[in-house]
């Protein structure tokens, strides 16, 4: 391709989705947008690129931002956030908000839904502690492409394979051919929504709980920083923000501060909005 080229896609992925792709990921965009090129009728990666310069059709912007998404998930991913959120997040924020008896969970790179139905799953075993609660799932992510599958809970041998504890497979999931389909009962306990995190999610309403895993990766610093400054902001003080293993607020963001004694969460810091129940945060 091109240097030209290259940088056009560079300028436009970073722009409409936050990705940077470096020079050294070049190859990313050949195996990655050929399909696209094929899909539009051109040859190769100039001539779409010409395309866009010709066109700025806004359809084909989108497919060349979500076809390079990285769209990776599984159930239970790292099995120790879920674990955390069982056995210490989700009791601790059930006696926080005995008497409002309502949590929002927001999974804000939600991919094709194995992270909102794991929490959907935990939450539904919970169901006769939580008797009288109304709880809310929301998942949004930026390709629209992987929401609708999100929405179908259709997914393969191998999916399932990869970190779904056997007794939810066979409580929550029926084989038909070689696909397996969530039950209706955890497919209706989340909603999705696309979403782009370089947007403001103030229109999304507050949450006691963000899973914002596996994607701050993606983006540079700059970035990086307002997304956790916008997130905070839709948080009580003693609202949990959950990261991927890979990912920190250290040197990027003092919106967020660490939970003491547990690894891989957060909790906004003062400056953030006050918890509205008016308490301190919480001391899990
Ligand atoms: C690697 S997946 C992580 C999925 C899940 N959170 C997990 O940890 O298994 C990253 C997701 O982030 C989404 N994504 C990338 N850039 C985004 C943006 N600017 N706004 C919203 N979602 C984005 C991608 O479409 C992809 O589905």
């Amino acid at each position: 391709m091109q240097a030209d080229n290259f940088e056009v896609l560079q300028k436009l992925l970073k722009q409409r989705s936050g990705l940077v792709v470096s020079p050294e990921k070049a190859y990313l965009l050949e195996s990655r947008l050929m399909p696209v090129a094929r899909k539009w009728s051109v040859k190769g990666l100039d001539e779409l690129v010409a395309l866009v310069r010709a066109k700025r059709d806004e359809k084909l912007l989108q497919d060349i931002t979500e076809a390079m998404t990285t769209n990776e998930s599984s159930f239970f991913r790292d099995t120790r956030p879920f674990d955390q959120f069982k056995s210490v997040v989700l009791p601790q924020l059930m006696e926080q908000r005995a008497s409002r008896r309502h949590l929002r969970i927001w999974c804000a790179a939600a991919s094709t839904g194995q992270e909102p139905y794991s929490l959907a799953m935990v939450l539904h075993e919970e169901r006769v502690r939580m008797n009288g609660w109304r709880v809310e799932i929301l998942g949004t992510d930026l390709s629209t492409e992987v929401l609708d599958k999100a929405r179908d809970g259709v997914y393969s041998q191998f999916e399932i394979q990869r970190g779904l504890p056997i007794t939810y497979l066979v409580k929550y999931f029926r084989q038909d051919g070689d696909k397996w389909l969530l039950s209706p009962e955890i497919r209706q306990m989340v909603d999705y929504r696309p979403f782009n995190l370089l947007e403001d999610p103030t229109a999304l309403g507050r949450f006691d709980i963000v899973f914002l895993r596996n994607v701050l990766i993606y983006f540079d610093r700059p970035d990086k920083a307002s997304i956790l400054g916008r997130v905070a902001k839709l948080m009580p003080s003693d609202g949990v923000l959950y990261l991927g293993g890979a990912e920190t607020v250290f040197g990027i963001s003092d919106r967020f501060k660490p939970v003491e004694g547990q690894r891989g969460i957060y909790q906004p810091t003062s400056d953030a909005e006050p918890s509205s129940a008016g308490r301190q945060a919480a001391a899990f």
